[in-house]
């Protein structure tokens, strides 16, 4: 048994309504909402939840201003939900009416589990037709997207001053893999054997620091990076970073400035390992960070995205 990804994230936000708009940009659905409170998922029924940073019910803070506020992990079954229980043992709460546990992680940062709320999706992107293995097949157009329809959330990347603890933390206890790591700097975790290349990555900053890095939405393609990222761009939005490409994940990425917190990263194309992987250690570096990457963004306005919708 192992945690199979993230089921739900909420925010403690600073400014509800710009939250409103640009989580309905960047392609998420609205389920409910109030003046306070905003209820997202993604196409497969991850949660992203909004709530004004007073909010009495958010678990505390772990930076101050807008940031995340409860990462809960998605299991199979009830039976896992057990193993973790006495993992955690009496780090750990269980609350009933919503079958899930809670606890904190040395960053500070509240994480829960539950069994997986999240339903199958039917979605496939668009293979390439690579040299000698021409994916896409014969007589196929590939697709252009206007804009993203993001399938969950994939992962998400923290700052922490206490690294070789949460790394403990995350690998003893609840059951997560190393795939890569910067030596003392940051480390690369799945949460299974079998999977993509990261639902985890810990960042330890020379100068101390605890909080939120980004956010990171799964899309189909790298053409689904490359329409998002323009179409987030169009709706006014700023891009720290993106499009690039990850050398250590291979992921095509693009990142966001996110009111509700962070960065929120379009991305896709990462590395799918199982137990025959052999996590490597890099230094980190800009290079190690991006193979290539543009600052700012493409703006989304010039040449054919110019009368884009
Ligand atoms: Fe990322």
């Amino acid at each position: 048994m192992s945690v199979l990804g993230i089921d739900r994230i909420t925010y403690g936000v600073a400014d509800v309504p710009a939250c409103r708009r640009f989580f309905l940009d960047w392609g998420l659905r609205l389920v409910t909402e109030s003046d306070t409170a905003l209820d997202f998922e993604a196409m497969n029924g991850c949660e992203v939840r909004v709530r004004h940073m007073e909010d009495a019910t958010l678990p505390p803070a772990f930076e101050s201003g807008p940031t995340l506020r409860e990462v809960i992990w998605g299991v199979e079954s009830a039976a896992d939900l057990e193993r973790l229980r006495s993992a955690l043992g009496r780090d750990a709460k269980w609350s009933e009416p919503e079958a899930t546990l809670h606890a904190t992680d040395p960053n500070g940062l509240a994480v829960a589990f539950r069994v997986t709320r999240k339903r199958p999706v039917e979605v496939t992107g668009v293979p390439i037709n690579a040299w000698g293995v021409p994916g896409r097949g014969i007589n196929r157009r590939s697709t252009v997207y206007q804009r993203a329809e993001p399938i969950e959330v994939g992962h998400v990347v923290f700052f922490t001053d206490r690294l070789a603890d949460v790394e403990r933390f995350y690998v003893e206890r609840v059951g997560f893999r190393v795939s890569d790591r910067y030596p003392g700097r940051a480390v690369f975790l799945r949460c299974a054997e079998t999977g993509g290349h990261h639902d985890l990555f810990l960042l330890q900053p020379p100068a101390p620091k605890r909080g939120l890095n980004h956010v990171a939405f799964t899309v189909r393609d790298i053409h689904e990076v490359f329409g998002g990222g323009m179409h987030i761009s169009r709706c006014g939005w700023e891009t720290e970073i993106g499009p690039g490409r990850h050398p250590i994940s291979s992921a095509y990425f693009w990142y966001v400035k996110n009111p509700a917190g962070a960065l929120a990263e379009y991305y896709s194309d990462e590395d799918q390992l199982d137990g025959n992987w052999e996590p490597q250690e890099f230094q980190q570096s800009p290079e190690a960070f991006a193979e290539w990457a543009v600052i700012g963004g493409i703006d989304g306005k010039s040449r054919r995205a110019r009368s884009a919708p």
